[in-house]
């Protein structure tokens, strides 16, 4: 199946014709900044810009940054308000003319690490994939499953949001060290083996992509991997979600 991936980020909306059987992008993925403020209608159109970009008349999915049932997107915390309540599936459909479905952009990302990346030969047990980027995006896989909307970037430490402290945004809001910024992150991953007992935790998003730089500073018992497919993982699940039965309840 050929499926528009669409991966709606903190500062940019990407997308890219993908093969949903092989995972592979068919074509050089296509960026816009995200507008500023993130208000629907504009974000519509520039998943429509994208779609007319690459002359594009099938299905669309798309990776969006909070809580997604049934293509009504629920939460906003790092875009514009509007989007609370919003059938957002309903809306990007009238701007492209195409079927859309709508997921979480980390569960978008842990479906594609699950089906062609780091876990892959994780089908048996607990896998979390964390995103790493404007918020701390989680997805949990029991036996391959996806138990969407886990909002575990949420939870506190030290009093305050998880991903306040520990998101990309963050170490970069605060000027961290590398160094400095793991022993937050490795804070988190902490508190999330106490609470889930993980086999395995997938590490995703921009952040991600250092994890050279932060690796070594990580304390937890459970083993952890950086994703295989980085950039990519949120187009390529986003266009996974369009597949009947890939996302629970949507
Ligand atoms: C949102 C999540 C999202 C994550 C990454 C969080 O603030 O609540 O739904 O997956 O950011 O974008």
């Amino acid at each position: 199946m050929e499926v528009l991936g669409i991966d709606f980020g903190g500062s940019g909306i990407k997308g890219a014709p993908v093969d949903t059987g092989t995972g592979e992008l068919l074509a050089p993925r296509h960026r816009i900044p995200t507008p500023r403020p993130s208000r629907p209608g504009a974000v519509a159109d520039v998943i429509a810009e994208i779609a007319r970009h690459f002359g594009w008349q099938g299905p669309v999915g798309v990776g969006y940054p909070g809580v997604v049932r049934r293509g009504t997107t629920l939460t906003a915390s790092n875009v514009h308000k509007g989007w609370i309540g919003l059938d957002a599936a309903r809306l990007i459909s009238e701007k492209t003319g195409c079927p859309v479905s709508v997921i979480n952009d980390a569960d978008a990302a842990g479906l594609a690490e699950m089906t062609f990346g780091a876990g892959r030969d994780h089908q048996k047990g607990v896998v979390i994939m964390i995103t790493i980027g404007t918020g701390l995006g989680t997805a949990i896989f029991t036996d391959g499953h996806l138990v969407p909307n886990c909002e575990l970037g949420h939870i506190e430490i030290r009093g305050k949001e998880a991903e306040r402290r520990a998101s990309d945004a963050a170490r970069k809001r605060k000027n961290l060290t590398w160094k400095q910024w793991a022993r937050r992150f490795d804070e988190y991953l902490r508190e999330m083996e106490r609470l889930f007992w993980p086999d395995l935790f997938i590490l995703g998003g921009g952040g991600s992509k250092r994890a050279d730089r932060f690796l070594r500073y990580l304390t937890v018992e459970t083993e952890v991997v950086p994703a295989h497919l980085l950039n990519e993982a949120g187009i390529v699940g986003a266009a996974l979600a369009c597949q009947p039965d890939a996302v629970p309840e949507v």
